[in-house]
């Protein structure tokens, strides 16, 4: 289990903190990948942080992914923010309805009493279609929302899990082994120093309105994971990793 100090910081924290030099490291008792009750532990403490984080007048971007999905299953509000808007990261991205982007906005704004933007694109799109979408009224005026949303949470995949998973080509994939990608969160591949290696051909989210957003949230569970979440880090991006304990060993053993 995790000790918290009086400030309610563990020790385990206060030594990722520092190791993965960043401003926030939680660690939630548990191993998510092995059960669902972990996972929503997980889940349930992100929610937790975002809403303790959360202004009234947000633009929150989240992800999909299983992790994600947990967040928005867990999260309670009894305060409501209707002027708040939450928006998926990115137009489509070859995941499963449940745990799609526009799925975890939609969700997430229910709970909250916010509102929200779905965000629906077929994916691997050709470069003219691509092209002349960027033109069109309703992607422009989705773009600018995602853009300039100031609050990004944001789930942690492993790259070549991930590239499997949204059927990315055979020269991608050698892209991201050559590149020696260990990482990938919202399209963008990271290999374990932090430097891009690929960055998917979706619309949405880019990395510098990650890095203007006020408030950044990383979730990642499981041990497997490890490599992927020190990538993460070294992106520099976060405000704060949320995580759970196996992840947090996996990682303590590596850096
Ligand atoms: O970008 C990373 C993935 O969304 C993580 O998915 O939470 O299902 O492992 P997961």
């Amino acid at each position: 289990t995790v000790m918290k100090d009086v400030y309610g910081i563990s020790d385990l924290e206060i030594d990722l903190q520092q190791k993965l030099k960043l401003k926030r490291v939680i660690v939630v008792p548990g191993q998510s990948e092995e059960t669902e009750e972990d996972k929503k532990e997980l889940g349930r403490i992100a929610a937790q942080h975002l809403l303790s984080i959360l202004r009234e007048d947000d633009i929150v971007a989240v992800t999909g992914g299983t992790t994600l999905a947990a967040m928005a299953e867990m999260l309670q509000s009894v305060k409501q923010y209707p002027q708040v808007l939450f928006v998926p990261a990115r137009g489509g991205l070859g995941e499963n309805i449940e745990t799609q982007a526009s799925q975890v906005a939609a969700e997430c704004a229910k709970k909250a009493g916010a509102g929200y933007r779905m965000f629906h694109l077929p994916d691997n799109l050709g470069s003219a279609a691509f092209q002349s979408l960027k033109e069109d009224p309703y992607v422009r005026e989705m773009l600018g929302l995602i853009c300039s949303c100031s609050v990004v949470v944001h789930g942690i995949g492993r790259a070549m899990e991930m590239a499997v998973r949204r059927n990315a080509s055979r020269e991608v994939l050698q892209q991201l082994k050559n590149g020696e990608a260990v990482g990938e969160a919202f399209g963008y591949y990271f290999d374990r120093q932090g430097q891009i290696i690929h960055q998917m051909e979706t619309m949405g989210l880019r990395l510098d309105n990650v890095q203007q957003a006020r408030y950044v949230i990383g979730l990642a569970g499981g041990k497997q994971k490890a490599e992927a979440i020190i990538g993460i880090a070294n992106a520099g991006f976060l405000d704060v990793l949320i995580m759970d304990e196996s992840a947090a060993e996996g990682v303590s053993l590596l850096v």
